[in-house]
């Protein structure tokens, strides 16, 4: 079993319905069953839309988006075709990390409205069909979460246990490396308790200490709360982390470049999965998704595969890993690592396909082009590629129109903790911070945080008053208005690849195989499902090309869908414009 290559980047990474399956194609609406497909369900076939809410709508005016507004957008959110809805967190917190971390799990942080607003907000999803996956963060709490309150004050508190405390009589505590931390370390000095404790993350994101059972009964009670309200879904954050060996062994020097390595798939994280699993759930019509899986294809088979009654779906880093430095990124690379995920889960397990989430630039800055020649049509060859994979596709908000990076020159623009922490960290480390800015600018995580585009009007009809992260100034071109007019945008081409999708199961459960791998252009590939094939051929660059391929002479020349007008056909011969992406029936 191969190891994953780790391109880690530190202060980015953390930076069946039935037996049978029916379907219809879009020229003959022939209902076709199955024969190969016994294991089908709602959360392999849907398509997920991420908000993230501080950045999608604000209904009112404090700069900062909220519940209300995205019940204001239900119905355009519907009229895109998705299935189910990821939120970031949207519980108490006093936003340190921008809500990943919670100081009440069972309330409503006070920006995004009430719980009464989330339960219209769940009514209203359901109302129109759609599922809802909360997000759940339990890795660490907030220090202001009433838990730690108990936990710090002092070494007898009926809470200490909760978290991963070091008493300071022991001398300094094992180092541990943080992903947000100013100088990197993961262990903060409490004079209160005279006592270390431990953060993986930022200093106001202490670990929950899940050794502990009576914290995990706490999350189970959590997730049973959200549960009974009627979530469908799951998104475990950084959940790979939890469990940990709690002598705090000594790690190898820069074991902080493999952090999953270390940090990942701890001693007892499968016992408290299938505990997690039995106590909630088993219990509910609902999937969990875990943020990472491990650092093997093993690994992650171990956290998803049905027998094993652990997580349900693979969410793994390795496709946004290419593509995460200054110099960009190798089409042979990109085809491989999705290639590789597809045929480890080609017999057993579920994977998601994504290229953007709010830990990552804009899709279409990183592996398309952000050049207004080619930004619309990359746009449109980026969410073919989403969805034409195996796997559940996870499209955030804003890729349906192509939003771009906003691209920040200074620092002080920058409202991220791991930018700004980051930033110091390699300022006292004498890094080139030059250079530092660059890649901040073209990777940081605030790129694809911007508000969501609605309008050309002021703050792209996001909010009447200050944004709190500002709007990105091709908002009077790129938005959603001036797209849902225009029958060859973004918007409406994604509408079409969804419907497309959700019309072809070959599309969803069909057999993946790459075709002409070697090809420096083109990423082209079959997906076939019993007697239907399609081949998807997908143009990277920003010039002409083609591609000999024999399964274009059995190519129904009308293309099931195709980002531009024309498409050339001759014999074996497909020949395709900058950023083409064109999908072909094959005739048996
Ligand atoms: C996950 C989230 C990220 C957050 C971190 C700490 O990686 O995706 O946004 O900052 O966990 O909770």
């Amino acid at each position: 079993m191969m190891i994953f290559k780790s391109r880690i980047l530190c202060f980015l990474f953390f930076l069946g319905i039935t037996n049978t399956l029916w379907y219809c194609t879009p020229e003959k609406k022939a209902v076709v069953k199955s024969e190969t497909i016994n294991d089908t369900t709602w959360w392999k076939e849907g398509t997920i839309y991420q908000i993230y809410p501080r950045s999608f709508r604000d209904s009112d005016g404090d700069g900062i988006g909220d519940l209300k507004g995205i019940i204001e957008r239900l119905d355009y959110i519907k009229s895109l075709g998705v299935d189910v809805i990821w939120l970031n967190p949207i519980y108490t917190s006093p936003n340190d990390d921008n809500g990943y971390d919670i100081s009440d799990y069972r309330n409503i942080m006070k920006e995004f409205g009430t719980m009464e607003d989330f339960d219209a907000l769940l009514k209203g999803m359901h109302d129109r069909g759609i599922k809802f996956v909360m997000d759940v963060v339990v890795n660490h709490s907030s220090d202001e979460h009433e838990w730690f309150k108990q936990s710090r004050s002092s070494r007898d508190n009926p809470y200490r246990d909760y978290y991963h405390w070091w008493p300071a009589e022991k001398g300094k505590p094992t180092p541990r490396w943080s992903f947000f931390d100013d100088k990197g370390d993961a262990w903060k000095y409490d004079s209160i308790t005279d006592s270390y404790y431990l953060h993986y993350f930022s200093q106001k994101q202490p670990d929950l200490n899940w050794e502990n059972p009576k914290v995990r009964q706490e999350v189970y009670d959590i997730m049973k709360f959200w549960a009974d309200k009627g979530v469908d879904g799951f998104r475990l954050d950084a959940f790979q982390y939890v469990s940990k060996d709690i002598t705090f062994p000594e790690f190898p020097e820069g074991y902080e470049k493999n952090i999953n390595k270390y940090y990942g798939m701890g001693p007892h994280l499968h016992k408290y999965l299938k505990e997690m699993y039995t106590e909630v759930l088993s219990k509910y019509d609902v999937f969990a998704v875990a943020e990472g899986a491990g650092t093997t294809f093993d690994d992650a088979h171990s956290l998803v595969d049905k027998e094993h009654n652990e997580l349900q779906m693979v969410y793994h880093f390795e496709g946004t890993n290419v593509g995460s430095s200054l110099e960009g990124y190798e089409l042979s690379e990109f085809k491989e690592v999705f290639t590789e995920w597809d045929s480890a889960f080609s017999k057993k397990g579920w994977i998601s396909v994504y290229l953007a989430n709010h830990d990552q630039p804009r899709m279409v800055s990183k592996y398309g082009s952000a050049n207004p020649e080619y930004r619309a049509v990359s746009s449109k060859l980026l969410n073919t590629f989403i969805l034409s994979m195996r796997g559940t596709p996870y499209v955030y908000y804003g890729d349906e129109l192509g939003m771009t990076n906003i691209g920040f020159d200074s620092i002080s623009q920058y409202k991220d903790i791991a930018a700004i922490n980051g930033y110091k960290k390699a300022e006292a480390e004498g890094e080139d911070m030059d250079k530092f800015l660059k890649t901040l600018k073209f990777l940081s995580r605030d790129n694809g945080r911007t508000p969501m585009q609605w309008e050309s009007s002021e703050n792209a009809g996001f909010t009447s008053g200050t944004p709190w992260l500002p709007v990105n100034e091709n908002h009077e071109s790129i938005n959603v208005a001036a797209q849902d007019k225009d029958p060859n945008s973004v918007l409406n081409y994604f509408r079409s690849m969804v419907k497309l999708r959700k019309e072809n199961p070959v599309l969803i459960y069909g057999d993946y195989k790459l075709l002409q791998p070697e090809h420096p252009d083109v990423y082209a590939y079959t997906r076939t499902l019993d007697d239907k094939k399609v081949v998807v051929v997908l143009n990277f660059t920003d010039h002409d090309s083609s591609i000999q391929l024999v399964e274009a002479k059995n190519a129904v020349h009308t293309p099931l869908i195709n980002n531009y007008e024309n498409v050339t056909i001759k014999d074996d011969e497909i020949i395709v414009k900058p950023y083409q992406a064109v999908i072909f029936a094959l005739q048996e």
